[in-house]
């Protein structure tokens, strides 16, 4: 939530501010500002509505030529989207800009109000900068490390001091900031793909350090002012992947990447005789050993994956799995000792409620693994073990390739930890493994459904409600399918286990409602046939979906997708697939923003 960038070199400042904002607007698009280093001291411009209306405001103001400056997107959290309420804010000798919440900016601001100090605003943010002003006696590092004492919540903060030009001091406690130095400057950002112009190679800010740039180099110290050297990172994508390549959204193209996300996410992790080998993660095979129970937590998309996980753990290995939302758990005192494995799930890895949740397990000794795409991100850094999905940075906010991708390392995951405890052969293993294989092709045949499932779209785009019914895997997948088209559509939608309908929900089934019928799972097919019938005999128009070209009586369904036949387990790749494009496409028809949704934002990084 919010992106924040700073930059000071060589380079116009202007043009690096604005770029990389536009590249960090998933972040946050309600309203977006800078603020520069000028002759005359600090200018800020800032506005509602998305970077290209700063960007109009900024070329329409008098021209300006500054090497050091500040840019801000923001996703409101305090206080509503106006001019006023944007980033950066100035109080005194503070500029700041700010990503996450000052839980306790109440106190504060009646504290600095005894001081006669009033801010303009109704941010959290603006009274960070007053309390910052307010510590401020020459000494930025002195202020920082002071304010810390007073702040509680989360931030990312970049801070320009009036009497230290050309100087960006930035601080982090719990919200993102990655930094790089190259030959022109220094940068930091809240996510790689703002820097990827510049640098490969970068680092994460650690947990309450501070940061100073300056054109020639950036300087981290600890609390204690000890200059510290964070690890270097390496991004193995380039500036490319952060672009639309042709495609006219995002989210599009990374329906379109799923094949290459999974290839990248599978087969390094895959050894001689087709079996699973998770050891170049650094996954001892005995983790599972100990292990009488798991609990799979996450938010969002990363739980639906986890759904489809709990289902082939529990299948193989025989284990009670649990699939807890992280904002849930957090507050359950749920109960984990040593032998509970806890795996967290994220794309950002920065999700603040999945985050609160492993440091929970951690607290009561379970042993915690997390799957992740952003390298070094919080919730990497702070799981015992780590396993990335490698689908390259996910920029639409609807997550598509996140998603397959961490299903393909649940799968990894199930069929390693049943090969270690025994539940499966060698020759079994590798027959699930050579499954996992197939649905890289599989997934490449089912894109070609994108022409099918525009026209079919068509259909939904002028409904206020619609479901989604499957039984098993199928169901999991139906809960992805409905926040998928919901987020992105603003369609109603619901998705519910087909056996349960005839139990209260059946009654919102009337003529024309539409019903996306996943129909994969061979065990119980005919059940599903029966549901189907169901609805269909209240009217619904639906949308079948089943698992190859099944002989299925054409009087129950409008439309059918008869996916490449993959056995049952892989199905959920390719009806995800599916899914994704009928979201894709109502979202198109409706003429709605598909990257940036209305009021979500990517990596929640607040409650
Ligand atoms: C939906 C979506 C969200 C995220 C959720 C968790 O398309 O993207 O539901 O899945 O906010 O985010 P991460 O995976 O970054 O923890």
């Amino acid at each position: 939530m919010c992106g924040i960038i700073g930059f000071t070199g060589e380079l116009d400042a202007k043009n690096v501010l604005l770029e990389g904002l536009e590249s960090l607007e998933y972040r946050g698009y309600d309203s977006a500002g800078i603020a520069y280093f000028n002759d005359d001291g600090i200018h800020t411009i800032k506005t509602t509505g998305k970077v290209s209306s700063l960007r109009e405001k900024v070329e329409a103001a008098p021209k300006f030529h500054s090497t050091c400056g500040i840019g801000h997107t923001r996703w409101a959290t305090h206080g509503g989207v106006s001019d006023t309420n944007s980033h950066p804010h100035t109080f005194g000798k503070v500029t700041l800009i700010h990503n996450g919440i000052i839980e306790n900016y109440h106190d504060l601001e009646t504290k600095l109000a005894a001081e006669g100090k009033y801010p303009v605003s109704q941010t959290d943010t603006e009274i960070a900068a007053m309390l910052i002003d307010h510590l401020y006696q020459g000494n930025p590092m002195k202020a920082l490390k002071e304010a810390i004492k007073y702040l509680e919540g989360a931030y990312a903060f970049c801070v320009l001091f009036a009497d230290k030009p050309g100087v960006i001091y930035c601080l982090r406690n719990g919200s993102p900031l990655v930094a790089c130095h190259c030959e022109k400057g220094s940068i930091i950002a809240s996510d790689m793909v703002a820097l990827i112009k510049y640098s490969k190679e970068y680092f994460v800010l650690p947990e309450q350090h501070i940061a100073v740039l300056t054109k020639d180099q950036i300087t981290v110290y600890d609390i204690n002012d000890k200059v510290v050297s964070p690890k270097m990172l390496y991004v193995n994508w380039d500036l490319s992947a952060a672009m639309k390549g042709g495609y006219p959204h995002f989210m599009l193209k990374e329906i379109h990447e799923q094949p290459e996300a999974l290839r990248s996410t599978i087969i390094p992790r895959v050894r001689k005789g087709n079996l699973p080998d998770l050891s170049g993660d650094g996954l001892p095979h005995t983790i599972i050993d100990s292990i009488n129970r798991i609990i799979i937590t996450a938010c969002g998309t990363a739980m639906h994956a986890g759904l489809i996980g709990k289902v082939m753990f529990e299948r193989l290995l025989r284990i009670p799995v649990t699939v807890e939302i992280a904002s849930e758990f957090r507050y359950q005192n749920p109960i984990m000792d040593n032998n509970t494995l806890v795996i967290t799930i994220s794309q950002s890895g920065e999700t603040a409620d999945t985050l609160a949740a492993l440091r929970l397990a951690k607290t009561s000794h379970a042993k915690t693994l997390s799957i992740v795409n952003v390298k070094g991100s919080s919730i990497a850094r702070e799981s015992d073990y780590v396993l990335y999905t490698h689908a390259g940075p996910e920029i639409a906010v609807a997550s598509t390739k996140a998603y397959t991708a961490q299903l393909s390392c649940l799968y990894l995951l199930a069929f390693s930890f049943a090969l270690e405890k025994g539940k499966v052969t060698e020759e079994e293993c590798s027959k699930e493994m050579e499954g996992l294989l197939q649905i890289i092709p599989a997934i490449e045949k089912a894109l070609t459904f994108d022409v099918l499932a525009k026209d079919i779209s068509k259909n939904l785009k002028d409904c206020e409600d619609l479901f989604f019914i499957g039984r098993g895997l199928d169901y999991a997948l139906s809960c992805e399918g409905s926040i998928k088209l919901k987020e992105i559509s603003y369609i109603h939608s619901e998705a519910y286990a087909a056996g349960e309908l005839k139990h209260g929900t059946l009654s919102l089934v009337t003529e024309g409602t539409p019903v996306i019928a996943l129909a994969t799972q061979s065990n119980v097919y005919s059940k599903m046939i029966s549901n189907i019938r169901e609805v269909r005999a209240r009217g619904a128009m639906v949308i079948l979906i089943t698992n190859g070209n099944v002989t299925v009586d054409s009087s129950i369904y409008d439309y059918h997708f008869a996916l490449p036949h993959l056995s049952d387990d892989f199905a959920p790749f390719t009806a995800a697939v599916v899914l994704q494009l009928l979201a894709y496409y109502t979202s198109v028809h409706r003429g709605l923003d598909v990257d940036q949704p209305r009021n979500l934002a990517k990596s929640v990084t607040v409650e």
